[in-house]
């Protein structure tokens, strides 16, 4: 597209550039350079113009597309190939239509708004205009069903990471992939998969992570907080998702190379808050209380009873903490 065009060259300029000459290189309309820098000041591009000199980028919004995002980019593979939505009912599902068109491994899908964002166990998940990271990854793994609940567990350690990184805060993981401050949540993740016979066609992981919203709606107060409430701070989304996604290839490679090996299940249990803490756990057909004592190679909380260890594999586990379980 002649807009996508024009920023990657304003951008790459070093000062003022011509409408004459982004018309010459790009074989378009000087008309149709005026109204695609329209365009791009109506996104929040401040594009300043001057007579006999052209045009000069001063600054870019924190959108989540593929022009701010692939130059902070350090991946080889995850997120190069961006889908931007303004508005969608959920990334999850443009990811998994988009999957069955052949859209690539590692391709991101992210919405500025999400009108019917999707939650684990059947739930909704919130995520208000430009507040957050709403974005889902496209992974074409050669892995079973089996395998995925590592797979659930290693972008929530990446996602736990990354933000770590970004805002120096001590966010933590509450089993297996929410990530917590002080007890409320920040981070969501549903994984999704569409598989034929026993071999995964594709996974999708959607990412929630409330980064500046300012208030939370009173149903999610209790329980939700963002990053902008946690650290005082407004955190630049595009940064925060290049990280990820930088984060998610790394512990994907070492996945791949040598599934759930001691120092995996070691990084994850430094970084998760549930282990060690006394939790309750509702599974479909019962309910009980223990201590959580680690995880294991399936990605399994294991959970001390009194009258020994239990593996938990689903469910609903709530971490006791300052506000009773959450
Ligand atoms: C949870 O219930 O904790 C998981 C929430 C996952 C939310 C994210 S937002 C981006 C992606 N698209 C969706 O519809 N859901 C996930």
């Amino acid at each position: 597209m002649v807009k996508e065009k024009i920023l990657a060259l304003l951008k790459d300029a070093d000062g003022f550039l011509s409408g004459e000459r982004i018309s010459g290189q790009l074989g378009v309309s000087r008309a149709a350079v005026c109204k695609s820098v329209k365009k791009l000041r109506e996104e929040g591009y401040a594009i300043e113009s001057a007579t006999n000199k052209g045009y000069r980028l001063l600054a870019s919004p924190d959108l989540l597309t593929q022009g701010e995002l692939l130059p902070l980019l350090a991946t080889r593979y995850m997120g190069r190939r961006v889908y931007s939505y303004e508005v969608t009912d959920s990334t999850n599902r443009r990811a998994r239509e988009e999957a069955e068109r052949g859209a690539p491994h590692g391709s991101v899908f992210f919405a500025e708004e999400q009108t019917n964002g999707r939650g684990r166990l059947g739930r909704t998940w919130s995520a208000p205009r430009g507040a957050g990271v709403w974005m889902s990854v496209l992974l074409r793994p050669k892995l079973t069903p089996a395998d995925i609940a590592q797979v659930t567990l290693l972008a929530g350690l990446a996602t736990c990471i990354a933000i770590r990184e970004v805002t120096g805060l001590p966010v933590a993981i509450k089993w297996p992939n929410d990530i917590v401050y002080e007890g409320k949540k920040l981070v969501g993740i549903l994984t999704e998969m569409a598989a034929e016979e026993d071999r995964i066609s594709a996974l999708v992981v959607g990412i929630g992570v409330n980064v500046n919203n300012a208030s939370f709606p009173k149903e999610l107060k209790e329980k939700a907080t963002s990053l902008l409430l946690a650290g005082g701070r407004r955190v630049s989304r595009k940064e925060l998702a290049a990280r990820i996604l930088l984060r998610l290839e790394e512990e994907y490679e070492r996945f791949l190379q040598h599934a759930a090996d001691r120092a995996f299940l070691d990084r994850y249990a430094q970084h998760c808050a549930t282990i060690g803490s006394v939790v309750r756990v509702a599974t479909g057909s019962e309910e009980f209380v223990g201590t959580a004592v680690g995880i294991n190679e399936t990605g399994a909380l294991l959970v001390e009873t009194g009258q020994g260890v239990r593996p938990v594999l689903s469910g609903e586990v709530s971490v006791r903490g300052m506000l009773g379980y959450c």
